[in-house]
C-alpha cells in the first residue's frame, strides 16, 4: 500500500478535528457496550481513542523534534500527528495483535523495536502507544533498555497506555522508565469501559538534568 506524504501538507488541525468528529459514534461511553465497539476500533484504528487535546499536547511537547514510534500497529495516532505536522516515523513488525498492512493509515516501516531503534540513531523522542502487555520475549523491556543505554538530556518517552501494573508494557519497561525518567505531564482522554489509558510524558529525572548541566526552569 502506498501513502502520499504530500497529502498531509494540505491537511491540518481542521482535518484532524473532522476525522475525530467522524469517529465520534465510536467514542467510549464508559458502559459495557464499549467492549464490542472497542473490538472493532482496535482492528480498524488502534488501541487508543485519541482526542484533539492529547494530540495537540503531543505536538507541542515534541516541539519540532523527530519522533520514533515503536509498535505502531495501524499507526492511526501517528497519522493524526503527521497531519498536525509532527515528524513521526511509525514502525511495527506485525508480530501480534492482528494488525496488518490492510489497516495501516500511513506508511509504517516493518521492523521490530530493536531494529527500529538501531536504524534510527539520533532520535530523542520515542513513542509507545499501547506497547504489548508482558510480551514474551519482552520486546518492550528490551526497547526501553536500548533507549536508556543511548539516553542523553534530550531523551523523552511518550507512553500512551495504562499505568504500571496495567495492560501495557512489561514490568521491566516500567522499572526502567521509573529509574531513568520522571513523568513530567499526563493527559487523560476518553476511556473505553474498564480501560485506563492516558498519555504519559516522561522526561529526565531532576538529578540527571543537574548531572548533565541542564538548568531547571
Ligand atoms: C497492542 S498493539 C498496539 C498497536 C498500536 N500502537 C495501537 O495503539 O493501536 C501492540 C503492537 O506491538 C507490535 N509488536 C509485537 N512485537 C513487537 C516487537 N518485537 N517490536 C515492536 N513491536 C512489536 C504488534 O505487532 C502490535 O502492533
Amino acid at each position: 500500500m502506498k501513502f502520499k506524504k504530500s497529502i498531509f501538507e494540505k491537511m491540518g488541525e481542521e482535518e484532524v478535528k473532522r476525522i475525530l468528529a467522524t469517529l465520534e459514534p465510536f467514542a467510549p461511553k464508559g458502559d459495557m457496550k464499549d467492549i464490542y465497539v472497542r473490538d472493532i476500533f482496535t482492528k480498524e484504528f488502534g488501541w487508543h481513542f485519541p482526542t484533539y487535546d492529547s494530540l495537540v499536547k503531543i505536538r507541542d511537547y515534541v516541539s519540532g523534534k523527530s519522533v520514533l514510534s515503536i509498535g505502531s500497529g495501524c499507526a492511526f495516532v501517528e497519522f493524526l500527528l503527521q497531519i498536525l505536522g509532527v515528524n513521526v516515523t511509525p514502525t511495527d513488525p506485525y508480530l501480534s495483535h492482528c494488525t496488518d498492512e490492510v489497516t495501516r493509515h500511513t506508511e509504517v516501516e516493518v521492523m521490530t523495536a530493536r531494529e527500529a531503534i538501531k536504524s534510527h540513531p539520533g532520535i530523542d523522542i520515542f513513542l509507545f502507544c499501547w506497547p504489548s502487555w508482558n510480551p514474551d520475549p519482552d520486546w518492550t523491556g528490551e526497547a526501553m533498555e536500548m533507549i536508556v543505554s543511548g539516553k542523553n538530556e534530550n531523551t523523552r518517552v511518550i507512553h500512551i497506555g495504562e499505568g504500571e501494573g496495567g495492560c501495557t508494557g512489561s514490568q521491566k519497561f516500567f522499572d526502567l522508565l521509573n529509574e531513568h525518567f520522571t513523568m513530567e505531564d499526563e493527559v487523560w482522554g476518553k476511556n473505553f469501559y474498564s480501560i485506563h489509558d492516558y498519555v504519559q510524558f516522561w522526561g529526565p529525572k531532576e538529578a540527571d538534568s543537574e548531572d548533565e548541566g541542564v538548568a531547571d526552569n
